[in-house]
């Protein structure tokens, strides 16, 4: 029986989106007759119909390449059920394009939004597969994304390179990692890559605690401090005030979480301090050998699912195992890092500040 199937990349890229598409695709050919269109942009090539039938051909050498073949974009899911301006009733579109290409499934790959969206689709009947993917690793039901042990690697190789340049010059660095909502990627790689200070949105931090770390290295025979802040780390008063609030103050003040904090460091301490933002960089790139390992598995459990005529899933990974999950059981449930989690509690028995004390 020849099955048809849609695949789109949507929300922001990672490493790992074409070994995953590589393992859908492979799998599929492999297992049953399959025919397979890439669908352009995410949701936006669905909605305006926007598509390419795929050839075997172009799944090949896709293993190590970054970002998507496919291309992504970022439709929220908030406006999905909305009708803007150019009228376009968005659910309504996407269900024709599906069936207009008598697709047999559409595998999403993306994050939190991606998923919301294609429980939205699954629950409107059309039969969907989710592949959890993003560097923030904050998808509920699933140890891991792909993408999010790429990112760690790039984001711990930031630090120690920042490491050598602040101990010749006993300078304090704030380097600011990726991670708006949850404080996975500085976490790891904060403990990874040896800092003294780990700043997480899940745990609000005081000025005060910080400088207390950094003054006490200044005096000591140290001279320098690391700091791994979060995009979204946030103080104890920033903490108490609304997103909207908060976020209204940082675009007033025109300063980012590391900016923020080295400024504080500087009038507090009198140290030199600076703040780096290795940004998109932790994005990019090649994915590393346990993301490509994921990722075909993640694509390769995608296919086996169709073969098995198992729909309105996302695939996961729990302990060791590629398992999958009810996507009406995951959609929209967050993923934060648990404040008790052993990483943190470990972390703080050799020393690393978090902020709070
Ligand atoms: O993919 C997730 C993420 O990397 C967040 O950590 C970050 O805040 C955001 O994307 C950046 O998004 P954009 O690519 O739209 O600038």
């Amino acid at each position: 029986m020849k099955r048809r199937i849609g695949i789109l990349t949507s929300g922001g890229d990672c490493p790992g989106l074409n070994a995953a598409i590589r393992g859908v695709a492979r799998a599929a050919y492999e297992m049953f007759d399959a025919e397979i269109i890439g669908i352009h942009d995410g949701y936006r090539g669905l909605i305006d119909g926007d598509y390419s039938e795929m050839k075997r051909s172009q799944f090949s050498g896709i293993l190590t390449l970054g970002g998507t073949i496919l291309g992504t974009s970022r439709t929220p899911f908030r406006d999905m059920r909305k009708i803007g301006d150019d009228n376009i009733d968005k659910v309504a579109a996407m269900k024709k394009t599906y069936r207009d290409l008598k697709l047999d499934c559409l595998v999403t790959l993306g994050g939190n939004g991606t998923h919301k969206t294609a429980n939205l689709l699954s629950q409107e009947g059309l039969n969907v597969i989710g592949l959890p993917k993003t560097i923030d690793n904050d998808l509920y039901g699933t140890d891991f994304t792909f993408g999010f042990h790429t990112a760690n690697d790039i984001a711990t190789e930031v630090i120690d390179r920042i490491h050598t340049t602040a101990a010749s010059h006993g300078r304090c660095m704030v380097i600011e990692i990726m991670g708006n909502k949850a404080g996975w990627l500085t976490l790891y790689s904060g403990v990874a890559g040896g800092a003294d200070v780990i700043l997480i949105p899940e745990i609000p931090y005081t000025v005060e605690s910080v400088a207390k770390v950094v003054k006490a290295r200044a005096e000591s025979n140290k001279g320098f401090t690391i700091i791994a802040v979060a995009e979204g780390a946030m103080t104890t008063e920033e903490a108490k005030m609304k997103k909207k609030e908060r976020e209204a103050k940082r675009a007033a003040e025109h300063f980012s979480s590391s900016a923020f904090l080295a400024r504080q460091l500087v009038e507090q301490v009198g140290v030199e301090a600076r703040a780096v933002v290795p940004g998109h960089i932790q994005r990019g790139g090649s994915p590393s050998a346990y993301d490509r390992v994921l990722s075909t598995q993640f694509g390769v459990h995608a296919a086996e699912l169709i073969r098995d005529g198992i729909f309105g899933v996302t695939v996961a990974l729990k302990g060791n195992a590629i398992v999958h999950n009810e996507l009406k059981d995951i959609a929209g449930v967050p993923k934060p890092v648990p404040t008790d989690h052993q990483l943190i509690t470990k972390a703080k028995n050799i020393g690393i500040c978090f902020g709070d004390k």
